[in-house]
């Protein structure tokens, strides 16, 4: 055998050992037949270097530190599953399911055990490993490849040479984690593992991945999507299952609940998905998750620890929480020494005092909570009382009573709001402006150098370089970060501006309708009330807030900054439909809703939620509902899938 022919052997041995060994528990080779293999390769690619390729095993841990992982823009969004966390809403999914695809049949689904990790995405072009990002905000990761390359279960060279986009979860196995004790939980170790500056940092954590997803044409279910995978030798979690209906999933999930106690990774739940494709194209998504799909999160983790105290927390609305300070507890993984108490009402109906036992829960991502006292554990006879003055500015604290009684610091110039205020425009969802952490937000407020947000923009480098555990460096990566912020989409700013009720999903809603915070600011709570999915609260508060001297001023700062207070004009394919509000109901069978909904926008045209006067058009399809009712006795008028193709064509 000549020596290149040796050596693109052994590069296939190695990989077929990954594959045997990483991904079917099965290797051939022992640990000393491997090395072996391994440190020849090395041997003739040193004679050799101009063979060495970047798919080489010798080269898993290639790349130097580089210290950086740029932009990588998603083609197809990565979005995440909505939750169910009790039995009753996995029958509401299914219900949900049924009635989206009118159908009273039972439905097939797989079932997949959840891993809790980090979501990454990788393609491979013509079977080579080409490269890997994290999910990040869902449209735009970080390049991770160089980190991603080090896990050993993923292969370099796939066992067909197609180029595909496939999508999975990093994890770190308990056995690793235990080595780790410093790593708060594996999720948490699987993050921080892949974002390591240094690829050979990650490359000691024994981090692994498995994928669930490809993009390929031509497939009618995913367990074929599946089979895919695990024809191409990429590691698929063993124990997904055809269910066939709601009770084979609940036989799954009992199993399941008793299983992942023993298995070396943490299963926070099952994965539910529809298995047809077509049912799941007609399905299609929300805004944030599809509709075809639901994550199963088994019951949280509950632990004894002890109340130490109650503490006061001013958030960025004024409104005092009480925390509980607690005997530091390991529960789900993780220390926990705090917990929100919600308010008065709350600590009053769980009857806890400091000195109590008290039962905490936690589970997955969920913020840990007191869920009442521990047994035997006697009611405290007295509630809480809250302070009459806030305890950071003094300022009077007024009592509100709403639906729960709440306390509100009245304070204008409160550092404790204030913070938060920053906190949460800065926040990863909002701004994502890096490096402002809680500790550099406390010095810039007792420096007094801000007083909104918008004072955030015109720090210097000057300033931020003068401070405590700041050098010029770091400084700069602030500035940096700041000026990058002022890309990010108006539903990021609207989000990040912090409006009662507005969050993230609403903003979206938001956006959609009113193209620019000046629009927006002058609607009115009527027309707010028009976008499906903004009820009177919000619509209040957008309202109350939109008239604040504070808000305007901020926004002033805000435009001048050149922070984005407008949506990007997308690019109509006509303006056909313009001035036009249309209501999308029933099935239709040449594209789902969320097609024809987006076919509209492109036109120029509106769409809404439910039918009004103001409707100029219901386009309704199969067995359409109460939506058909209502257009007919307002008299709107409706119409089939061929008339709205005339207007589209128009
Ligand atoms: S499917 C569009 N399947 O859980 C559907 N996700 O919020 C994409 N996850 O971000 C998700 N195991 O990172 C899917 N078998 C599985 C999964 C899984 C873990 C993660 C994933 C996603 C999150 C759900």
């Amino acid at each position: 055998m000549s020596t290149r022919a040796q050596l693109e052997k052994l590069k296939r041995d190695i990989e077929e050992h990954n594959h045997r060994y990483y991904v079917l528990n099965a290797p051939r080779l022992g640990d000393r037949e491997y090395d072996y293999r391994l440190r020849q390769l090395e041997a003739i690619e040193a004679e050799h270097p101009e063979w060495i390729t970047p798919d080489s095993p010798t080269q898993r841990v290639g790349a130097k530190a580089s210290g950086k992982f740029p932009p990588v823009t998603h083609d197809v969004p990565m979005i995440s599953l909505q939750n169910a966390m009790n039995w009753n809403e996995v029958v509401a999914f299914d219900e949900r399911v049924r009635k989206g695809l009118e159908t009273q049949d039972s439905i097939e689904y797989v079932c997949e055990p959840k891993i809790d990790g980090l979501s990454v995405s990788v393609k491979y072009r013509q079977g080579k490993f080409m490269q890997a990002a994290t999910r990040g905000d869902g449209q735009v990761g970080e390049d991770v490849t160089a980190n991603v390359k080090t896990i050993r279960s993923l292969p370099m060279t796939l066992a067909k040479p197609l180029t595909i986009e496939v999508r999975g979860e990093v994890y770190m196995p308990r056995s690793e984690h235990q080595k780790h004790p410093e790593l708060a939980n594996p999720r948490n170790a699987a993050a921080g593992g892949i974002r390591q500056l240094d690829p050979a940092k990650t490359d000691g954590l024994g981090l692994r991945v498995f994928f669930y997803q490809c993009f390929q044409e031509g497939m009618a279910l995913h367990a074929d999507e599946l089979a895919l995978l695990r024809a191409l030798h990429l590691p698929v979690i063993e124990d997904a299952r055809v269910c066939a209906g709601l009770e084979a999933v609940k036989k799954y999930l009992d199993a399941w609940d008793k299983k992942r106690q023993h298995l070396d990774y943490e299963v926070d739940g099952v994965v539910i998905k529809v298995n047809d494709f077509k049912a799941q194209k007609e399905l299609g998504f929300t805004t944030k998750n599809p509709r075809w799909a639901v994550a199963f999160k088994f019951p949280a983790e509950e632990v004894i620890t002890t109340l130490k105290a109650i503490r006061i927390q001013v958030g960025r609305t004024g409104v005092l929480t009480p925390v509980a300070d607690l005997e530091p507890v390991r529960v789900a993984g993780a220390m926990v020494q705090h917990a929100t108490l919600h308010n008065a009402d709350e600590i009053e109906r769980l009857g806890v005092a400091p000195g109590k036992k008290v039962v905490l829960v936690r589970s997955g991502e969920v913020i840990p909570k007191v869920i009442g006292l521990a047994p035997g554990q006697s009611r405290s006879a007295k509630g809480f009382d809250f302070p009459k003055k806030c305890p950071d500015c003094g300022a009077e604290v007024l009592r509100e009573d709403g639906e729960a009684t709440q306390y509100r610091c009245s304070g204008s110039a409160c550092p404790a709001q204030l913070r938060g205020r920053l906190l949460h425009f800065v926040g990863r969802h909002a701004m994502d402006i890096e490096g402002l952490g809680d500790a550099l937000v406390d010095q810039i407020i007792t420096q007094a150098w801000v007083h909104d947000p918008g004072d955030l923009y015109v720090l210097t480098q000057m300033q931020l370089a003068g401070l405590e555990r700041m050098g010029e460096k770091s400084a700069q990566n602030v500035m940096d970060a700041l000026q990058q912020s002022k890309q990010r989409p108006f539903a990021r700013v609207l989000f990040a501006l912090g409006i009662p009720h507005v969050g993230e999903h609403v903003a979206e809603l938001l956006v959609e309708r009113f193209n620019s915070i000046e629009a927006l600011t002058a609607a009115g709570e009527e027309a707010l009330m028009q976008v499906d999915g903004v009820g009177p609260q919000i619509a209040q508060s957008v309202c109350t807030t939109a008239l604040q001297s504070s808000f305007k001023k901020l926004i002033a700062k805000l435009k001048t900054a050149g922070v984005q207070l407008a949506a990007q004009k997308k690019q109509l394919r006509s303006r056909k439909l313009e001035g036009l509000t249309f209501v999308v109901t029933g099935t239709l069978s040449r594209y789902s809703r969320d097609e024809a909904q987006a076919l509209i926008k492109d036109h120029g045209g509106k769409t809404a939620g439910s039918v009004s006067k103001q409707t100029d058009y219901v386009l309704a399809g199969e067995a359409a509902g109460s939506k058909l009712d209502k257009a007919r006795n307002l008299g709107v008028r409706v119409i089939d899938q061929e008339t709205f193709e005339t207007l589209l064509r128009g």
